[in-house]
């Protein structure tokens, strides 16, 4: 449902035909909060040059002063400006009017997955609740020569592997897209989300960290229930290859430690290469147990407050686990679509829906 649109100059009714300007624009902006909203059509002048954010701000400067939306930098690089944008989760200060369909109505409406806060602003506290779950990095200690050195020694070919997913600037997008928790918000407590299997993989294939995090991946973090649609890396404002270079080698490596006969063997003599989280973590240098078990933190979207690390405390486990498939497919969707209520934002296209 959408009100009457609202014309530059405040009036409402039909659109006015062009102007000598170069024409109209239209934007259909959700507006409302947690209890519900409705669409709102603003009716502004077409301006050469300008980015959907600049539209947004100059709805705000002529027709809804208390229209909210967040945004940082303008430039591409704080992550604050995710909406999306005619059902397609993006940047609103990096998606050009000129890139948009000409003629047509630009829909913009808050991130799906995320609870509204108001209008296009949404609360994003999840994935900071999941970011304080992700084992930190843990370095092993400097051998005698890299102390001698002054430092660790890295080929540059694993700093760059690594430096991929350090492009990261946090804007949520693929988490707003995937549709484990796009469309099941009860996954909330058991899958971490691309953006967060994309920081795990850096830490993982980072050649100093000794920390093993095959058994949470698998067990706290919900590595298996991604079906690698590749929808995350579509939407990433930072061409990160997420799917391809993260996830898959994540499940490579839970596969390995599961059903490989060699590292199995490997295992029962006692041979590994990385620690346990709980060995790694209590000998960190960087930032010990406490970074890994965050105490006194206010629960999230039901996830526990403290990753329980007793339970997973041996990458064995995973030869206990089921021998189910690693991939498997998301079940169909079972509940209401998450985060408004009321009149929701339209459902994405097909790009969006993970
Ligand atoms: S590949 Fe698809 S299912 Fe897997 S994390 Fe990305 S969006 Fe989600
Ligand atoms: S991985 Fe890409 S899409 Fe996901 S939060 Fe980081 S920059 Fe955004
Ligand atoms: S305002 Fe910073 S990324 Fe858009």
């Amino acid at each position: 449902m959408t009100d009457a649109p609202i014309h530059d100059d405040g009036a409402t009714g039909t659109a006015a035909p062009d102007e000598a300007d170069g024409g109209e624009v239209t934007m259909v902006l959700w507006r409302g909060d947690a209890t519900g909203g409705a669409f709102t059509e603003y009716v502004l002048p077409a301006v050469e040059g300008e980015v959907v954010l600049d539209v947004i701000h100059r709805v705000q400067a002529t027709h809804a002063p208390d229209l909210a939306c967040r945004w940082n930098c303008k430039a591409g690089k704080c992550g604050s400006c995710s909406a999306e944008i005619n059902g397609k989760p993006a940047l609103m200060c990096m998606t050009r009017m000129s890139e948009l369909p000409e003629g047509e109505d630009v829909v913009v409406a808050p991130l799906k997955t995320f609870p509204v806060i108001r209008d296009l602003v949404t609360d994003v506290s999840y994935n900071y609740e999941v970011a304080k779950r992700i084992p930190p990095f843990n370095p092993r200690a400097k051998t005698e020569d890299e102390v001698e050195a002054g430092g660790y020694r890295m080929a540059q070919i694993d700093v760059e592997r690594s430096q991929e997913f350090r492009k990261c600037i946090e804007c949520f997008l693929c988490q707003d897209v995937c549709h484990v928790i796009r469309d099941h918000e009860e996954n909330k407590t058991s899958f971490a989300g691309p953006r967060f299997f994309a920081r795990s993989a850096e830490l993982e294939m980072h050649p100093l960290d000794v920390t093993d995090r095959r058994a949470i991946l698998q067990k706290e973090q919900g590595l298996g229930k991604c079906n690698i649609t590749k929808c995350c890396t579509e939407v990433c404002p930072e061409h990160i290859k997420i799917t391809d270079n993260a996830i898959i080698p994540l499940k490579e490596r839970v596969v390995d430690a599961q059903y490989d006969p060699v590292a199995w063997l490997g295992r029962k003599i006692r041979r590994r290469t990385k620690g346990t989280v709980e060995q790694a973590a209590a000998t960190s240098p960087a930032t010990g147990p406490a970074a890994v078990q965050p105490e006194d933190h206010p629960p999230a979207h039901g996830i526990p407050t403290a990753l329980e690390l007793d339970e997973v405390d041996e990458v064995d486990e995973l030869d206990e686990l089921d021998d189910g498939p690693m991939v498997s497919v998301a079940a169909e969707p079972t509940g209401a679509p998450m985060g408004q209520a009321g009149d929701t934002p339209p459902e994405a296209p097909s790009p969006a829906d993970g």
